[in-house]
């Protein structure tokens, strides 16, 4: 079973997607133990209560250094049993021991086809920005796994959209994301799966 800790800074509708998909019976091997965001106002927040799920802010700049956050974030995941991260729009960087105590725990889902678009600066509205001066005829959305480097780690699987005549990053970003909802709940449905056929195997007698 996943016990997933979704991390996000803004309006959650990534989320929104693999709760609704957990909701309906889709993912039948994974749960929401929590969500975590640095931005107390944001719309992930307040979809996690809506749904009486545990909803956390802990922002760095609640703790005098960085040590004490990461301790903070690292305790409050093993409080809740988390197994699993899916980062979800969250803006900030994941404390390198976070990535390591989840290496191949935490996925984290991205705005183009990686390894293009990828790496500091992509984000938000620069990706499709800069897919769009590329000239590039189609791009489309990433689920991979977190590493130390940003958008970096091992691909779970992608999904393509078509660049269209007169787009604007809006129109892209647009299309993009409603493929988002799709693709996060997919990929974690996959996950979460192979990691039932594991332990089946592993408890096999
Ligand atoms: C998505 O476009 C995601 O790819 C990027 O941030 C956005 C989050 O949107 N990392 P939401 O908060 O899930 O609505």
């Amino acid at each position: 079973m996943l016990k997933i800790a979704v991390f996000g800074s803004g309006a959650g509708s990534n989320f929104r997607a693999i709760l609704t998909a957990i909701q309906q019976g889709t993912i039948p091997d994974a749960r929401i133990s929590l969500v975590l965001s640095n931005n107390s106002g944001a719309g992930i927040l307040g979809i996690a209560r809506a749904n009486a799920l545990p909803a956390i802010h802990l922002s760095q700049k609640q703790f005098p250094d960085e040590q004490s956050f990461t301790d903070a974030v690292l305790s409050t995941l093993r409080d809740h049993d988390v197994n699993f991260i899916a980062l979800a729009g969250y803006m900030k960087r994941v404390p390198p021991p976070v990535v390591a105590a989840y290496r191949g725990r935490i996925v984290n889902i991205h705005p183009a086809l990686l390894p293009r678009f990828g790496g500091a600066g992509m984000y938000g509205i620069h990706v499709h920005e800069a897919v769009l001066a590329s000239g590039a005829s189609a791009s489309g959305a990433t689920v991979h796994y977190v590493d130390e480097l940003y958008d970096h780690g091992q691909v779970v699987m992608q999904r393509t959209v078509p660049v269209l005549p007169g787009d604007t990053p809006e129109t892209l970003a647009s299309r993009v994301l409603a493929v988002e909802h799709e693709l996060y709940p997919a990929a974690i449905r996959r996950i979460a799966e192979n990691d039932r056929t594991a332990q089946e195997y592993i408890h096999r007698p």
